[in-house]
Order: structure tokens, then C-alpha cells, then sequence
């Protein structure tokens, strides 16, 4: 017979007390992970519930999403519509897996995103992640490109995920950390024209040129317009492939559904994920066009050596997408990412007037905001060097660190924070974000700025001692 192993039950998850997550995070989980926690307070939090710009912790205390998990939450937390449409399709007891037939959810889904993409891009394939959606997307681009062309530019401090094709192609020795990688990949400088028709001239076997179209791990960096369409003469040039990563970036975040869109281009393959699953499901997708895809995978005897995938399009998740979509339309939120970033930057750009020694400079587009703080070898005064270093050795001494920890100890809000760039804060809250919700962070954020890098310090380390 078999023994039934001490199972927690939904309910047991539900009612575990701070301490305990945390112990058994450290047991089974990942302990490294939960001292950065630590550092940051965020290890005293544990969220019971969130709605729209809200997460709501054990205590109750509402915490004002600026974070918006990178990206993936435009709709705002548990909207209302989203979870009806998931609801109704559990209530009629729909089906999930589909592998056998088609799928009515998978087309509606493939039919609307080729609705909304511009240009020839209108062949799609469902994964559930961004990292995935970049894999599949450089398989399909290295058969278009033929056994001859299979390597692949890519930017400077780009981020395009941790599987391995993704992991390759990402700009980070952190990341990296001595992986086996693709030997078939070329970086480039990013946002430098020359430096990518160096490469594509100097290299016929370059195929593809994968790139973010506003590159968020490396800090909220843009490009100008100019440089995107040199990019698009040069690949037509060399018939080398755009491929405009917009996992992070896409479904409205800019202002626009693709960032692209702000410089009237259009790339030849698009990746998303993020808040295409409307903040309740983990999907991903390319959107090529549709003549890669008919030379890579259209005879049939191809068709299925890269597809489909178990989990690639299941219902509840493309029905998630389906309605997360017409959200963004009928409540018009892609207009709103634009007037609220504008909005806050605005208000930002203030604050950078009023605080120079602290902010060296915010940017961005829509609601994808990036503050880079001045670094603190320059601005800190002599004795507290040591006791930064101290406290904060995984931020390597930037100001973000004890920034994210007080907004969100003094000011229930929660900010990001970058990876290949300790001195910038990321925000990307839901494209709901209404001026009110703009104005309540600006006043945070200034009142903190208020009390000075002495001040920010001190309020920081006396957390860390209490
Ligand atoms: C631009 C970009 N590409 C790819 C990814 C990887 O997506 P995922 O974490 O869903 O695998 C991310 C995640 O942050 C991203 O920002």
C-alpha cells in the first residue's frame, strides 16, 4: 500500500504564517534568494490578496503597485472582466489540452494577435513564457535563415531570458556564469548603427538580428528613431531578420501595443509574454511573418518538428489572453500607459530639477520608467562608505537598494530594481494607473528624496539594526 506523504492542503498554504514560509523558502526553496530578501524587508511581507494597483499584505496594509512584475500586470491585479471570462470557462467545464484537434481558443487567440500586429506579421505560436516565445522564435528564424546563415546578433547588456538559445544571446557574464552557450552568436553594440553593419558586413552567416526594442535589464535604455530604421534598411539590406524581443516591453507598455510602433517600423518577428496572460496565466508568443514561417516549417513533412507543445495553448490561458485583449481595447489602456507616463515622468523630471545630487536622470516611454540615481561614490559622505558596504554588498552600494526597501517599509509602494545597472529603479505599474495613483507615488517618492542620502541611509540602517 502506498503511505500518503504529509501533504499541506490549499487551505494549509493559504493560512502559513510569515515565519514558516519563510523557513521552509530557505529549506526547499532557495536560500541565496532569501537573504537578498532580507536585506530589502521584503521577507517580513506576504501578500493575502491583490486587486487593480494594490497588493494587500498579511496585516491588510494595501502596498501600491509600481513594480507591476516587470510588466506582466497592465490589466491591474485580478481584473474583474479576466476573471469572469476564466471563471465561465471552468463553470461550463471547458477543455484545456488540446493536442489532437484544433483549438477554438488558440485560433481566436492567433486570429486576434495577427489582428493587431502590423505588416506581414501574422503567424503565431503560443509558448507559456517569454524565455520560451525567444527559443522558438530563434529556431523558426534559424531555419528561415538556412543551415548557412544560423548566427545570431545580438545587443549590448540585452536580456532575452535564462533557457539556453535565450540565455546565449543575453549580454550578462552574471547570467551566463560559464553555461554552455550557442557558439553561433555575435554581439553587437546597441543603439550603434556602424557597430551592426560592421557585423552584418563583415559576416554573411549572420542570420538574425535579435534585439528588445526598449531594453528593460539594462535599465529602461532607448534607441532613437533613426537607429530603428537604419536597423530595418540594414537587415532588408543583408535579408537578415528583425527580431524585436517586446516581452517586456510590448501590449501597451510604451503607449503603443509594440514599441516599434513609435518609430514606423515594423520588425520581421515579435516576441511577447508578460501581460499577455492578463496577469493570471503564463503565456507567450512569437508573431512572424507569415512567409518565414511557410519556408521554415510549411511542408508538411516539417510542420511538426518544433510544434505544437503540450502546454502551448491551453484554454484557460487563451481565453485569459483573448479577454486581457479586448480589455486593453475597450478600456482603453493603451492610451492611458501614454497619458500617465507622461504624467509621471513629468513629475520625475521635477523632482531631478529639485534633487540634481541624487537623480542623475529618469527616462522613458508610457508607463516603462527608468530613475538612475546618482552613484553614491560621488555623492556619500566619507564615513558612511563602510557602513553602506556593509549593509548593502549585493547592491553594490547603490542608493536603489535602501530606496526600494523604505518605499516600501514608510510608503507601502513597491518599486523594481535592474539588473545590470544597481543604480536604477524600474517602474512599471499596471496601465491602469490613474494621475491619482501617479501623484500618490511622486509625493512617496519625494518625501523620500526629502530626508537626503544621509537620511535615506540612516532610516535604512536603523531598520537593519532594529
Ligand atoms: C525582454 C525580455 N525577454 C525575455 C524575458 C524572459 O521572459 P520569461 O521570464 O517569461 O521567461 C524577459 C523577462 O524579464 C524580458 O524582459
Amino acid at each position: 500500500m502506498t503511505t500518503r506523504p504529509q501533504l499541506m492542503t490549499v487551505d494549509d498554504a493559504k493560512a502559513l504564517p510569515v515565519a514558516k514560509v519563510r523557513e521552509i523558502f530557505e529549506r526547499h526553496l532557495n536560500p541565496g534568494q532569501l537573504h537578498f530578501m532580507k536585506l530589502l524587508g521584503f521577507d517580513e511581507v506576504l501578500i493575502s490578496r491583490a486587486e487593480g494597483m494594490y497588493y494587500y499584505d498579511q496585516n491588510n496594509r494595501p502596498i501600491l503597485d509600481f513594480f507591476g512584475g516587470f510588466g506582466s500586470v497592465a490589466y491591474g491585479h485580478n481584473h474583474p472582466r479576466i476573471l469572469a471570462a476564466r471563471k465561465k470557462f471552468q463553470d461550463e467545464k471547458r477543455h484545456e489540452i488540446c493536442m489532437a484537434f484544433m483549438s477554438q481558443y488558440v485560433t481566436a487567440l492567433a486570429h486576434n494577435l495577427a489582428q493587431i500586429a502590423p505588416g506581414d506579421l501574422k503567424n503565431v505560436f503560443l509558448t507559456n513564457c517569454g524565455s520560451v516565445a525567444n527559443e522558438a522564435a530563434l529556431k523558426l528564424c534559424e531555419r528561415y535563415a538556412g543551415p548557412k546563415r544560423t548566427k545570431i546578433a545580438y545587443a549590448s547588456n540585452s536580456f532575452h531570458g535564462k533557457t539556453r538559445a535565450a540565455l546565449s544571446v543575453t549580454d550578462s557574464e552574471f547570467y551566463q556564469n560559464g553555461f554552455t552557450l550557442l557558439p553561433n552568436r555575435q554581439r553587437v553594440k546597441f543603439g550603434d548603427l556602424d557597430s551592426l553593419e560592421q557585423a552584418l558586413k563583415s559576416d554573411p552567416s549572420i542570420g538574425t538580428f535579435i534585439v528588445e526594442t526598449v531594453q528593460g535589464g539594462a535599465g529602461i535604455v532607448h534607441a532613437p528613431a533613426s537607429y530603428w530604421q537604419g536597423v530595418r534598411e540594414l537587415c532588408t539590406k543583408h535579408d537578415v531578420v528583425w527580431f524585436a524581443d517586446e516581452v517586456q516591453c510590448g501590449i501597451g507598455r510604451t503607449g503603443k501595443f509594440f514599441a516599434f510602433e513609435h518609430y514606423g517600423v515594423v520588425p520581421d518577428i515579435v516576441t511577447l509574454a508578460k501581460s499577455l496572460g492578463g496577469g493570471k496565466t503564463a503565456i507567450g508568443a512569437y508573431i512572424a511573418r507569415r512567409d518565414m514561417h511557410a519556408r521554415a516549417y510549411g511542408p508538411s513533412k516539417v510542420a511538426l518538428i518544433h510544434g505544437p507543445a503540450t502546454f502551448s495553448g491551453m484554454g484557460e490561458g487563451c481565453v485569459t489572453a483573448i479577454e486581457a485583449l479586448n480589455v486593453l481595447y475597450d478600456e482603453k489602456l493603451i492610451e492611458n500607459s501614454a497619458a500617465s507616463g507622461a504624467r509621471l515622468l513629468a513629475g520625475l523630471q521635477k523632482l531631478q530639477q529639485s534633487y540634481p545630487k541624487l537623480l542623475k536622470d529618469v527616462r522613458g516611454m508610457g508607463l516603462m520608467i527608468g530613475i538612475e540615481f546618482a552613484d553614491l561614490s560621488d555623492t556619500l559622505p566619507f564615513g558612511m562608505k563602510q557602513m553602506v558596504s556593509l549593509l548593502d554588498d549585493k547592491l553594490k552600494g547603490s542608493l536603489c537598494g535602501f530606496t526600494g526597501a523604505l518605499m516600501l517599509r514608510d510608503h507601502n509602494t513597491l518599486v523594481a530594481f535592474t539588473e545590470y545597472n544597481r543604480n536604477v529603479i524600474r517602474l512599471e505599474p499596471p496601465l491602469i494607473a490613474s494621475a491619482e495613483h501617479v501623484d500618490a507615488f511622486l509625493k512617496s517618492f519625494e518625501t523620500l528624496l526629502d530626508s537626503g542620502v544621509t537620511g535615506i541611509i540612516g532610516r535604512y540602517a536603523r531598520r537593519a539594526i532594529a
